[in-house]
C-alpha cells in the first residue's frame, strides 16, 4: 500500500468568492438536467425498463433528478453474464495497466468535481461540503487503490537451492458491488475500483435512492476506454435483485455496504452452495453503527461540545461514523447539557442548494418516519433536552427532520441501542471513566468511537478498552480519510477489513504460491 505521502485530494474552499460562483453555476446547469433518463448498461449495451426508480431530491420532494431503469433479475442475471465473460480478458491485462484505467476514472471525477458535488447535492441532499468531501474521497479510492496495486503487484520470491517459491496474487473473478445512499460516490466507487484494479469484473448496483450519481460515475468508468463488461451498471430495487446477484454460482466476492439487517441476509445467502455452486464467495460487509462519544471530567468543553455537534448532526446523522449516544461523566454532566443544548438551538435548517445550509434533509420519507417514530420512542423513554422544530415552508417541500437531543438515557433503552440514522442524539450519565467505557461497549456494533479528555491515563485506557473500529482522541468521529484513517468496524458493524487502507485489496485477491522443484 501507498506509504506517505500520500496527497489527499484538497477539498473546495467555499469562503472563496469564485468557487462559491463556480458551484452556484454547476448548480443551476445540474438543475436544467433534472428529469432525464438513464438505462441500465450491460457490455456496452444500453437497457431501458418499463418500471423506473424516480430519483426525487430530499429538499424539495416537487423536483425528480432522474428517471433511471430498474434492473428485473434476468437483467442482473446477463450482467453477471457478461461479467464472467469478460473476466478471462480483463485479468489478463497487467495490474499497471488496470491502475492506469483506475486513475483514469480519478482524472474524469476531478474534471467533473463541482458537477457530480451538485448531482450529490439534488439526489442525497447534502449540504455543500459534504458533497464535495463525497467526491474528493471517491477520488482519493481511485489514487489509493491504483497505487496498492501497483506495490502488490510482483512476486515474493522464497528460493532455496534446488527449489523455487514464488507467492503472488490472482483476482477472484465477479465482484457484485452493493452499495448505500450515504456516501453515493465514494463508497460505490471506492468498492468498485478496487475490484476493477485487482483484476475481476463487476456488477455494480448502486442504492435505489441515488441511482443517478451511479449513472455519471458509469459515464466517467466508460469514457476511460475500459473494455464493455469490465463494469456494468445494474440499479434496482435491493429486494428484488439482491437476492438473485448475491446467490448466484457465477459470483466469486460480493462486496456490500448498507445495514446489518441487509448485510446479515447477504452473509447468509452467499453461503449457500448448490450443485452449481464450485466455489465458496467472499462476502465484504460494511454494516452500521451505534457510535459513542465520552466526555471525561477534564475535558475541553468548547472542543468537545463542537465535535460533538458535528459528529451527531453532520449529514443529519445519516453517517455510519455519526456519534449517535454521548456519554458524559457525571461531574460536568449538568454543564456539558446546558452548552450541548445552546449550541443545537442555533442548528439551522434549510435547502441544501443553499450554501449556508449546515442541517439538510433526511433522505425519503421512509427514513422521515422512521425517524419521526424513534422521537416518539424517545419522549416516552427519557427527557427531551433539546428538539429543532421544522418550519412549515421546509415541511411542505421536503423530508426534514430537526436536530434532537435526549437526556437522562439508560443505556438499555431503544434510543441508545438502534440504529437511527438520523438526527437524533442520546445523552447517558456515567459516574466514572471506568463505567464510561462499559456503557461505550455495550452496544453489538464496533464502527467508531471518540473520547474527549485531558487525562493521559484515561486516553490509554480508551485506546486498549473501548472496542471500536476507528478511535479518535480529542476530536469528531466522523470523516475518516483514505489513507490517514482506514476505515470500518467488527462486530456487528461489518466483516472484512478496511476501506481505504493497507489490507482492503486483498478481499479481492486470491494468493497463490508455485513451488518448481529445479
Ligand atoms: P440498506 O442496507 O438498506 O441498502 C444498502 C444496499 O443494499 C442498497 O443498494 C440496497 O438496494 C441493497 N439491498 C437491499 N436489500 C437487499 C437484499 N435483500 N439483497 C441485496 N441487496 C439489498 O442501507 P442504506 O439505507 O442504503 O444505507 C444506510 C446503512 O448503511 C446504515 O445502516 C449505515 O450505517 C450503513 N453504512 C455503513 C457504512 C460502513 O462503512 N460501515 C458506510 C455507509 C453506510
Ligand atoms: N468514512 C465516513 C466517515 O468517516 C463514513 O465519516
Amino acid at each position: 500500500a501507498p506509504v506517505l505521502p500520500f496527497i489527499n485530494e484538497p477539498l473546495t474552499d467555499f469562503g472563496q468568492t469564485e468557487n462559491q460562483e463556480a458551484m452556484q453555476a454547476a448548480l443551476k446547469s445540474v438543475r436544467e438536467e433534472c428529469g432525464l433518463e438513464y438505462p441500465i448498461v450491460i457490455s456496452g449495451k444500453a437497457y431501458e425498463t418499463r418500471q423506473m426508480l424516480n430519483s426525487r431530491c430530499p429538499f424539495d420532494r416537487e423536483i425528480i433528478v432522474g428517471r433511471v431503469s430498474s434492473a428485473t433479475p434476468d437483467l442482473a442475471n446477463e450482467a453477471i453474464d457478461a461479467a464472467r465473460r469478460t473476466f478471462s480478458t480483463w485479468s489478463a491485462i497487467d495490474a499497471d495497466h488496470r491502475a492506469e484505467y483506475v486513475e483514469l476514472i480519478a482524472r474524469g471525477l476531478q474534471e467533473r468535481r463541482l458537477e457530480l458535488a451538485s448531482w450529490i447535492i439534488y439526489e442525497s441532499g447534502k449540504p455543500w461540503i459534504d458533497a464535495d468531501a463525497d467526491v474528493a474521497e471517491a477520488i482519493d479510492f481511485c489514487h489509493y487503490y491504483a497505487e496498492s496495486m501497483r506495490q502488490m503487484d510482483h512476486s515474493l520470491e522464497a528460493d532455496l537451492p534446488g527449489e523455487e517459491n514464488e507467492y503472488f496474487y490472482r483476482p477472484r473473478g465477479v465482484a457484485v458491488i452493493i452499495s448505500p445512499w450515504n456516501f453515493p460516490l465514494a463508497i460505490l466507487t471506492g468498492m468498485t475500483v478496487a475490484a476493477i484494479v485487482t483484476g475481476n469484473t463487476v456488477v455494480m448496483k448502486p442504492a435505489e435512492q441515488s441511482p443517478v450519481i451511479a449513472a455519471k460515475l458509469m459515464e466517467i468508468i466508460r469514457a476511460t476506454g475500459i473494455p464493455d463488461g469490465v463494469v456494468n451498471y445494474v440499479p434496482g430495487i435491493g429486494e428484488e435483485i439482491g437476492p438473485d446477484l448475491v446467490s448466484s454460482p457465477d459470483v466469486d466476492i460480493v462486496a456490500f455496504t448498507g445495514s446489518r439487517e441487509v448485510g446479515l441476509e447477504i452473509n447468509q445467502k452467499a453461503a449457500e452452495s448448490t450443485p452449481a455452486h464450485n466455489s465458496v464467495k467472499r462476502v465484504v460487509a460494511e454494516m452500521g453503527g451505534k457510535n459513542a462519544i465520552i466526555i471525561d471530567d477534564d475535558a475541553d468543553l468548547d472542543e468537545a461540545v463542537h465535535g460533538v455537534v458535528e459528529s451527531a448532526f453532520g449529514y443529519s446523522g445519516q453517517k455510519c461514523s455519526a456519534c449517535s449516544r454521548v456519554i458524559v461523566l457525571q461531574p460536568i454532566y449538568e454543564e456539558f447539557c446546558s452548552r450541548l443544548k445552546a449550541a443545537v438551538e442555533t442548528l439551522q435548517l434549510g435547502p441544501c442548494d443553499n450554501p449556508g445550509t449546515k442541517i439538510g434533509p433526511v433522505i425519503d420519507q421512509d427514513a422521515q418516519e422512521k425517524i419521526e417514530h424513534y422521537l416518539e420512542i424517545g419522549q416516552e423513554e427519557s427527557e427531551l433536552l433539546v428538539g429543532i422544530e421544522v418550519p412549515n415552508k421546509l415541511k411542505k417541500m421536503g423530508c426534514y427532520v430537526g436536530p434532537h437531543v435526549f437526556c437522562n438515557v439508560s443505556t438499555s433503552d431503544r434510543i441508545a441501542r438502534e440504529e437511527i440514522f438520523g438526527p437524533v442524539l442520546a445523552v447517558i450519565q456515567a459516574r466514572d471513566f471506568s463505567e464510561a467505557i462499559r456503557f461505550a461497549n455495550d452496544t453489538d456494533f464496533a464502527l467508531t468511537g471518540g473520547v474527549y479528555s485531558r487525562s493521559p491515563v484515561n486516553l490509554k485506557r480508551a485506546r486498549t478498552e473501548f472496542r471500536v473500529g476507528n478511535l479518535y482522541l480529542n476530536r469528531p468521529c466522523t470523516g475518516a480519510l483514505v489513507f490517514r484513517q482506514p476505515f470500518g468496524g467488527y462486530r456487528m458493524s461489518g466483516i472484512g477489513t478496511k476501506a481505504g487502507g493497507p489490507d482492503y485489496l486483498h478481499e479481492f485477491l486470491i494468493p497463490i504460491n508455485i513451488t518448481e522443484n529445479t
